[in-house]
């Protein structure tokens, strides 16, 4: 049965819930060989990771590449393989599998969409390598398929965007500005954002979280739906691609079409500053310190949580520029 290994938060009224880990001191020297050295872990082993990004479709993928290489380091006793699938499946799967053949110590992977996985997972399982799942998640028939989940909580996100609509523009007429199709963000997204407002949503389509094919999206919608006042993004960067698309039609962002948005990179967070966003829920892609932890642990065979949220925020147009200025992503 679909849906019983699926990684939920289930958290509501709340911006953010969180499992904080203590942050380890990593100190510098490793033996990159992978056979085992004098990492400063604590363990005294060389921890082979692989990992598999999903892309880089966006800032904030940008932002979480960097965060997850800069934490699983040399000098933080990681061998880390790194393999972007430029959002593709198909190409996680084959790293998935070459990660199994290297026989690396822990595979982490953060999953472009939530099905398709059962059999690549029931592979690793059967190899004995754990599996960290990071960022989104997975719907899959496999029995207990990943020792643990670090992420956001996609759906306390669409909620929260939900709220301040309710609360500041109850009339308004959305066009909801979707991620990649059965990705967990976008499904989890519609739920939250849905369950407060959906009866104001008057149409949705996808702009694959990125810049281009959200300002395809917006034109297209432009047309479609002549009558709407707000858009929905699941991202900032399809936001910022609706920018694009609003103001060739003549329009103003921000006034004749509001735009609420996920993620607060620094460019969404400008659009906010600059009156073109008018909220933004934040999803912070900066947790490698936290997946290091995770992972050391998990090799360690210590205890872990089934699941670790990151903290959200949330801006508004009171946001300074300053704040913006002082972003690290
Ligand atoms: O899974 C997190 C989402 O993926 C971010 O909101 C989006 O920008 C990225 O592409």
């Amino acid at each position: 049965m679909k849906g019983i290994n699926r990684a939920r938060t289930g958290m509501a009224g709340v911006v953010a819930t969180f499992t904080i880990l203590a942050l380890a001191a990593c100190g510098g020297g490793s033996d990159t060989s992978g056979d085992g050295g004098d990492g400063e872990d604590g363990s005294g082993d060389v921890i082979r990771v692989g990992f598999s990004q999903l892309g880089a479709e966006s800032g904030w993928r940008t932002a979480n590449t960097e965060s997850v290489k800069e934490s699983l380091s040399e000098e933080n006793g990681f061998d880390l393989t790194f393999v972007d699938a430029q959002q593709k499946q198909e190409n996680q799967i084959k790293a998935l599998r070459d990660f199994v053949a290297q026989d690396v110590d822990v595979i982490a992977f953060s999953p472009v969409i939530e099905t398709g996985w059962d059999e690549v997972l029931q592979e690793i399982k059967d190899s004995g390598i754990p599996v960290v799942l990071v960022d989104r998640t997975v719907d899959t028939t496999v029995d207990d398929p990943f020792v643990t989940w670090i992420g956001a909580d996609f759906k306390q996100e669409g909620t929260t965007a939900g709220e301040w609509v309710a609360e500041n523009a109850p009339d308004a007429k959305i066009f909801e500005l979707q991620g990649t199709l059965g990705s967990g963000a976008q499904v989890d997204r519609e739920e939250g954002f849905g369950e407060v407002v959906g009866d104001q949503v008057i149409g949705k389509a996808s702009g694959n979280f990125t810049r281009a094919e959200g300002k395809t999206a917006v034109e297209a919608a432009l047309q479609a739906y002549p009558d709407m006042t707000m858009i929905f993004t699941h991202n900032d960067d399809m936001g910022l691609g609706a920018i694009e698309a609003i103001e060739a039609a003549g329009k103003v962002p921000g006034k004749d079409i509001q735009i609420v948005s996920v993620d607060g990179v620094r460019d969404g967070l400008q659009a906010l500053v600059d009156k073109k966003f008018n909220y933004v829920v934040e999803c912070n892609p900066v947790f490698g310190d936290q997946l290091a932890e995770l992972i050391k642990k998990v090799y360690d065979g210590e205890d872990v949580p089934k699941e670790t949220i990151v903290i959200d925020e949330a801006f508004d147009q009171t946001i300074t520029q300053e704040t913006v200025d002082a972003r690290a992503y």
